[in-house]
């Protein structure tokens, strides 16, 4: 029934979109949704590359079955077992009893923990490799790209890299499946948002994935979301490349919380005074209407970031708190940082702020301005001159 879409000859994209989830992890917003790839190789062997959601689990079986013609399921290759791509190990199972599935030493454990399967499983470590007829696969480990288990897949005769959830981003794929066929342009500020999100505290693990698998000839990258990546795989590298760096661009996300507007006019006084000095790129969020999705991707992509917040409750506005735990577990390098803060009869804000550059061992620049009460014209010349100091700063990128 399903004219599925060959990536090469007999392999075919079996993945799903999903347009219904509000959010990813329960977390992070989904306004061009996501999808669940998953790829069948059909040679003397047969092999599915992951699975999807369970949500999506009936119409995946059928697009397999499709697939497949009456012939046998031989090898599911599990490169990742996070439940948006493993959740329908249980049933695949169910439905292709004799289906090896293949693993590592982490996979293992997982399966067992998350569907009860402890037979039929094939563990294959670094570099091993399968020979499924024209074509051989070779496993490589992924450690923490995005979970302790992912490995990628690589086929030497198509020279197809499945690389799990490294190069991914989010969006559904709407028609499409390979980056060459659509217009692309909406996935690359998801992927910046996709990253922060999901892989942002892994840089390192990221890094050194990328060295591991930079001597292979890759032709098509099939990630376990979006498109697959042929024409544009340099500039779907270079972004996982920069963000695992923690390289920010050129400009400013200005983060602030405000209650009645007067840590806003703060805010308001340095984003001009940074637009005077020349810096172009300028992102303010107030955190009471801006998702913590968007707010990571921006603090991501910008080298510089201030940060402004009201005390409450002689505490920090738990608004701003709750970003910063956010951007504190994602261990965030190297930026440039500024701070701000007005209280109405105790200040705690600002003593916070600063204790959080100093955990972050951050590039504190500029001095700190506080305010009490309303912003007159002594602090509003302070913010200004944080914004100049921002400025300059970031005139040496
Ligand atoms: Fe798309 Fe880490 O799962």
């Amino acid at each position: 029934m399903y004219k599925l879409k060959e990536i090469a000859d007999n392999v075919f994209y079996v993945g799903v979109n999903d347009r219904q989830k509000a959010l990813f992890e329960n977390m992070w917003s989904l306004p061009y949704g996501v999808s669940y790839n998953s790829y069948l190789i059909r040679d003397e062997k047969s092999v599915l590359i992951d699975t999807v959601d369970v949500c999506y689990s009936d119409i995946f079986l059928k697009k397999i079955a499709d697939v497949l013609d009456g012939k046998p399921l031989d090898y599911l290759v599990v490169d990742h077992m996070e439940p948006d791509h493993a959740g329908s190990i249980h049933l695949l199972r169910q439905q292709y009893p004799d289906v090896q599935i293949i693993g590592n030493k982490f996979t293992t454990g997982m399966l067992e923990g998350f569907h009860g399967i402890t037979t039929g499983i094939k563990e294959v470590k670094e570099g091993e490799t399968l020979s499924i007829g024209s074509r051989e696969l070779t496993f490589y480990m992924a450690p923490m790209v995005h979970w302790p288990e992912v490995m990628v897949t690589y086929d030497s005769k198509d020279k197809i890299l499945f690389s799990a959830d490294a190069f991914g981003t989010y969006g559904t794929l709407d028609g499409g499946v390979i980056d060459e066929e659509m217009n692309v342009d909406h996935y690359w500020e998801e992927m910046y948002r996709y990253y922060s999100n999901i892989v942002g505290k892994y840089g390192n693990p990221v890094q050194r994935t990328l060295q591991k698998l930079a001597p292979l000839e890759i032709k098509s990258i099939c990630s376990t979301h979006e498109p697959v990546w042929r024409e544009h795989i340099q500039k779907a590298i270079h972004i996982y490349d920069q963000l695992s760096r923690y390289e920010g661009e050129n400009g400013v996300v200005i983060i602030y919380g405000s209650m009645y507007g007067n840590t806003e006019q703060m805010a308001e006084t340095i984003a001009a005074s940074l637009a005077n000095n020349g810096v172009k790129n300028i992102v303010m969020h107030n955190v009471s209407k801006s998702l913590a999705s968007y707010i990571l991707k921006d603090v991501f992509k910008y080298k510089g970031v201030i940060i402004g917040a009201p005390t409450y409750c002689n505490s920090l506005y738990p608004e701003v708190e709750s970003i910063l735990s956010k951007i504190e577990l994602r261990e965030v390098k190297n930026r440039y940082y500024g701070y701000f803060g007005s209280y109405s009869w105790a200040g705690t804000a600002v003593k916070r702020l600063a204790a959080f550059g100093a955990d972050m061992n951050w590039e504190i620049v500029g001095a700190p301005v506080e305010e009490r009460q309303a912003l007159k014209a002594g602090k509003y010349e302070e913010c200004f001159v944080l914004g100049e100091a921002m400025a300059s700063k970031l005139k040496n990128i």
